[in-house]
């Protein structure tokens, strides 16, 4: 084999190698909540909240264009959501800034991710991937509120 070719796929092994550890680390060391994709036998067909108990929530977002079915969201101070993503038409995209939570909303698939909203405040969602003439308009948020 020729030395440029073995030094070529030594280093694509030693990037793939430092990937899949930063991916360990951040998930382990530094306990950051990386989106999980659940497989499709969890399905809805529509935005629901659900209230499990005082402090936890989980919604089931499904994204469409242009809106999130919900535009506004409410839940007490110190609330744990756990966001279930899909989408029924195109791919759209749905952030939470404040809270580090950035995922694909994917027609056929199901994303997870879980935030705690300790603080009260207003939480704006919005969509990051141009999913067609109304993207602009298509945001949400998350009212934190003593009710
Ligand atoms: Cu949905 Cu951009």
């Amino acid at each position: 084999m020729d030395k440029y070719e073995f030094r070529t796929i030594g280093l694509s092994g030693l990037l793939l190698a430092v990937f899949f550890f930063a991916i360990l680390y951040n998930s382990y060391g530094r306990k950051i909540n990386m989106p999980t994709c659940i497989p499709a036998d969890r399905t809805f067909q529509r935005t629901e909240v659900k209230k499990i108990d005082d402090h936890l929530y989980e919604f089931d977002i499904v994204a469409r264009m242009w809106s999130y079915g919900l535009y506004e969201f409410v839940i007490p101070p110190g609330s744990t959501v756990d966001f279930y993503l899909t989408s029924s038409d195109v791919v759209h995209g749905f952030e939470i800034n404040e809270k580090g939570v950035n995922m694909m909303a994917i027609p056929g698939v199901v994303n997870k991710i879980t935030a705690t909203f300790e603080n009260p405040g207003v939480y704006p969602i919005v969509c990051n991937e141009f999913c067609g003439v109304g993207h602009q308009n298509m945001t949400g948020r998350i009212v934190v509120k003593q009710d």
